[in-house]
């Protein structure tokens, strides 16, 4: 079983070109980032953990996010390898990954931090089939339907404010981008220009997959 990680800063795309990869690598997406927030929604013991660190844009502790992944690599789905959307995203978390699954690579979509916060804040996805779109820069094709399954749900992240996308990014800058060097050692870590139009990213990504 061999894993892709998709790997960069809040509002990089990774969830955008997630949902588009998904189909030609057959590989499911697994986003710790959506799992703790169906553990919010759920009320679990994990969820009300998860949320004062969340709310606060603070990574949650590796432990909680370990144990998530041991978790769901034992589904069915995850039997051929999975791509990981926003984890590892510590070095332990990396280690303990490297002892559950093969990494064949590393996608680090790279954005600039002055475009992270106009990306997050006009964020909205589909609240019936999660796909993702943006007030300005991936506006649904028709008003108040999603393009992928017509609903005309959406919701907005309680974490994608101003404020929470600073600690966000502190976040990110400082426990994990140290993981870049980490992967770049192990001669599987491919930087994407992640500041041009999604179809590019995308095509980029998968020829880096070949
Ligand atoms: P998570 O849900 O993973 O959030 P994140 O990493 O902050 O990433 P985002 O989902 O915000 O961004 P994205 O890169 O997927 O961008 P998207 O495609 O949506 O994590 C949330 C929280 O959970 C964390 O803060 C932490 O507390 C916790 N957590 C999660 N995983 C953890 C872990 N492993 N360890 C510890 N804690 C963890 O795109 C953003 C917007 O930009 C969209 O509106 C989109 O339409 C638009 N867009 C996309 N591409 C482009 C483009 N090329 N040009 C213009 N606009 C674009």
């Amino acid at each position: 079983m061999e894993s892709i990680v998709l790997f960069g800063p809040p509002g990089a795309g990774k969830g955008t070109q997630a949902q588009r990869i998904m189909e030609s690598t057959g590989l499911p997406q697994v986003s710790t980032g959506d799992m703790l927030r169906a553990a919010v929604s759920a009320g679990t013991p994990t969820g009300v953990e998860a949320k004062k660190y969340m709310d606060a844009g603070l990574l949650v502790p590796d432990d909680v996010i370990i144990a998530l992944i041991k978790d769901r690599i034992q589904e069915a789905d995850a039997i051929n390898g999975v791509m990981f959307d926003g984890f590892p995203r510590t070095i332990p978390q990396a280690e303990a990954l490297a002892g559950i699954t093969v990494v064949s690579h590393v996608i680090a979509i790279e954005v600039p931090d002055d475009k992270i916060v106009e990306r997050i804040c006009g964020r909205f996805t589909c609240a019936d089939c999660s796909a993702v779109f943006h007030d300005l820069f991936n506006p649904t094709k028709i008003d108040g339907k999603c393009d992928t399954c017509g609903s005309g749900n959406f919701k907005r992240r309680a974490d994608d404010n101003a404020d929470t996308v600073m600690s966000r990014l502190n976040a990110y800058h400082e426990q994990t981008s140290p993981l870049a060097e980490w992967y770049q050692t192990k001669g599987i870590f491919h930087i994407i220009n992640g500041d041009r139009e999604i179809d590019q990213i995308t095509e980029d990504i998968l020829s880096a997959l070949k």
